[in-house]
């Protein structure tokens, strides 16, 4: 086979992922060229700081004049996060006929279709596995590989900073403040930690596998959102003894229509139980998962690194070699479709089911007072539990409810807190994967 001529490679940002996609890109450039059919020559390195010397990454090559870099490039890799003026920057890319690649979450998820319609209209390709669960390919299966299927759910464990401190509270029983200071030293959190505690990471992350599988538009603001700072070693030692696991959970699913609504997606991301047995359940430490049910492949399961400076490049490597053979073979870009534009629902509209465990007085008539709540809201009991405390007058009581819409629990709730027996509503969690 003839070599095609060296394709120009413009590298945006030599932090943890650029600076790990550099040193592959240079130490394995001859593999990569036999694999692309052509050199794939890294041009320039575009950071902020041009005078602080960097492993691995080759001190002539940096630069801070990024837009003539993007200028002189055939593909663009972009890792260099943010808002601005990473978005900028890949609209000149993409608008000099660029394709790009890029890992950056929170961009994908604010300014997706601004992004996405200008890649079309130019005939350019966006890339962008690394922007989901690190190394675990999961666009591309959603993209391409389960492209002739039908996705009904997602459900992932796409943030690895929580799943560390949720492990650790299950496994050595730490406080959630305990468990944080040990993904900080570990350096598993954001400069912000917010983003990852507040369950803003994952809610991106949710927002683009959500446009993947539903072939729909997904703003951030329609994505529900609760995090994990209100999880307490209590609730965490309550589901190890129930068999039980709680986990951040980005879940994105086909709701049909009914008589509350059309058909519609559902994308949230809330700590859950999940059964000790199901395949999340297993995922530990920082690592990620994302579980796919599609109507034919039926279940699936994609697991492994979701963050880590070389674990993400080697996302961005892999997005690099398509985009350069795409430039080798010629032919039209991969454009994703958001043809089915179903309607994002709000929470009210999911069903699931709930554990609310109550601190209520113990005297006699209670039972019925709260079992009489839950049926004014059309809400079915599952099971209920008493743990009795000693020398008090109030008992604890733990029920878990049959699934019912989010929006009758929310008040069943609500309604449990205003009850005279009740003295307190010790947790409430929102229980999956049965
Ligand atoms: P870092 O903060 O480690 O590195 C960012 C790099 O971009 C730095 O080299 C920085 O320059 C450069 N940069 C930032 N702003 C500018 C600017 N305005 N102009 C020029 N250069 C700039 O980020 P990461 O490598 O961790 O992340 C990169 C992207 O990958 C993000 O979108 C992130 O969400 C995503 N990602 C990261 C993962 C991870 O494990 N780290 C996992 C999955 C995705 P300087 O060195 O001078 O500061
Ligand atoms: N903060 C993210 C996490 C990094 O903890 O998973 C990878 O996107």
């Amino acid at each position: 086979m003839n070599e095609y001529r060296p394709l120009k490679v413009a590298l945006l940002g030599a932090g943890s992922v650029g600076s790990q996609v550099a040193r592959l890109l240079i130490e394995n450039q001859a593999e990569l060229a036999a694999r692309v059919g052509a050199r794939l020559d890294l041009i320039g390195i575009a950071v902020r700081d041009t005078k602080r010397v960097r492993e691995s990454v080759p001190q002539e090559l940096i630069t801070e004049d990024a837009e003539s870099l993007i200028l002189a490039a055939d593909i663009v890799v972009e890792v260099m996060g943010g808002i601005e003026p990473a978005r900028s920057y890949i609209l000149q890319a993409l608008n000099s006929g660029s394709d790009v690649v890029t890992a950056n979450k929170a961009l994908l998820a604010t300014h997706g279709t601004e992004l996405f319609d200008t890649a079309e209209q130019v005939g350019a390709q966006l890339y962008f596995e690394a922007a989901v669960a690190g190394a675990i390919p999961i666009i591309r299966p959603l993209r391409e590989s389960l492209a002739g299927d039908t996705v009904n759910r997602v459900m992932g464990i796409v943030n690895g900073s929580t799943n560390y401190i949720l492990d650790r509270m299950d496994t050595a029983g730490l406080t959630l403040e305990q468990a944080m200071d040990e993904a900080t030293k570990l350096g598993y959190l954001e400069a912000d930690p917010s983003l990852d505690v507040e369950g803003f990471d994952a809610a991106q992350k949710a927002a683009i596998l959500a446009y993947l599988a539903f072939h729909t538009e997904v703003p951030l603001e329609s994505v529900y959102r609760e995090g994990i700072t209100k999880i307490t070693a209590e609730q965490m030692k309550n589901a190890k003894r129930d068999g039980t696991v709680i986990k951040l959970l980005a879940i994105c699913e086909r709701i049909a229509a009914d008589e509350a609504g059309p058909e519609g997606v559902s994308v949230r991301v809330y700590p859950a139980q999940i059964p000790a047995t199901h395949p999340l359940a297993s995922v530990r430490g920082a690592f990620n998962a994302v579980y796919v049910e599609a109507e034919s492949a039926g279940q699936l399961m994609f697991y492994g690194a979701g963050a880590g400076g070389v674990q993400t490049a080697s996302a961005v490597l892999g997005d690099l070699v398509s985009a350069a053979k795409r430039h080798v073979a010629g032919g039209p870009g991969l454009a994703d479709s958001v043809h089915a534009n179903l309607p994002v629902l709000s929470i009210d509209r999911v069903t699931t089911s709930y554990q609310i465990t109550l601190e209520v007085k113990d005297q006699p008539g209670v039972l019925a007072q709260i079992a009489n709540v839950f049926s004014q809201h059309q809400v079915s009991i599952e099971t209920v539990e008493q743990f009795a405390a000693e020398g008090r007058n109030t008992t604890t009581l733990e029920i878990e409810t049959h699934d019912a819409t989010d929006a009758s629990l929310s008040s069943v709730v609500k309604e449990l807190a205003a009850t005279d027996s009740v003295a307190r509503v010790t947790s409430v969690i929102r229980v999956e994967g049965y």
